[in-house]
């Protein structure tokens, strides 16, 4: 990979930036000044920035416990973006599937692109949410939670049938629900579809992968994850 490249990923600033902490004078390959933004360096060259040795990962895997308030994308919005809590944000990176923004739990964060476009795109993978409801649900409404519920997809009206779903009832107006899609507000129109209304939302598990006991707002850093 180019010097300033690397830099860039790595300090989080433009390649611009990069190239003039190397004209700086600021950058040294293997304990040697380097002066060449086009430099090649790979996973062996120590490269200092100061007196920081910087370490270069190619693949980054967070688990964020997402709290309300905050949005999975980068957008202009009101609200903060999820990566503003990732301590060692870095640009590359994305949420291998999105949460509204006033759903809480678990959001996979990575610079993986196939892992992300696996989680998005697979039909395969389950996501399940713990989630409370306004109403009752009548066992006429489980049912038809899991064998499918027509939801709008867009703004022109676009019915969808969503596919089998499983729901594990906890008590009358609190289910886990487990779906392996994951259309824009899927969890919410499903439940409006039956007549019911989320008061609650919080993803628990992506495939294999559980929400850790942390804190609301917090992460851990983990190795490339089974799903
Ligand atoms: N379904 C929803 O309606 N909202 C979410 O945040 C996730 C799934």
């Amino acid at each position: 990979m180019r010097l300033d490249n690397f830099l860039s990923k790595i300090l989080n600033i433009s390649r611009t930036q990069a190239s003039d902490l190397i004209r700086q004078k600021e950058i040294f390959v293997n304990n040697s000044l380097s002066l060449h933004k086009d430099q090649q360096v790979s996973n062996t060259d120590e490269v200092r920035y100061r007196d920081k040795i910087l370490e270069y990962e190619e693949y980054v895997y967070y688990l964020l416990n997402k709290p309300s308030g905050y949005v999975c994308d980068t957008s202009r919005s009101l609200y903060p973006s999820v990566f503003t809590l990732i301590k060692d944000y870095r640009q590359d990176l994305a949420c291998a599937g999105r949460l509204d923004v006033d759903s809480v739990g678990l959001v996979l964060i990575t610079n993986d692109g196939a892992l992300v476009h696996q989680v998005i795109a697979n039909n395969f993978i389950t996501k399940t949410y713990y989630v409370e409801l306004a109403k009752s649900l009548t066992d006429e409404q489980v049912q038809q939670l899991e064998a499918g519920c027509e939801i709008y997809l867009d703004k022109e009206k676009t019915i969808y049938l969503t596919k089998p779903a499983k729901v594990q009832r906890l008590t009358n107006e609190s289910i886990y629900l487990t779906i392996s899609e994951g259309k824009f507000h899927q969890v919410k129109k499903m439940l409006k579809y039956v007549d019911n209304e989320v008061t609650l939302l919080k993803r628990v598990a992506i495939g294999n992968i559980k929400l850790p006991e942390i804190p609301l707002g917090t992460y851990l850093k983990i190795t490339k994850p089974t799903i």
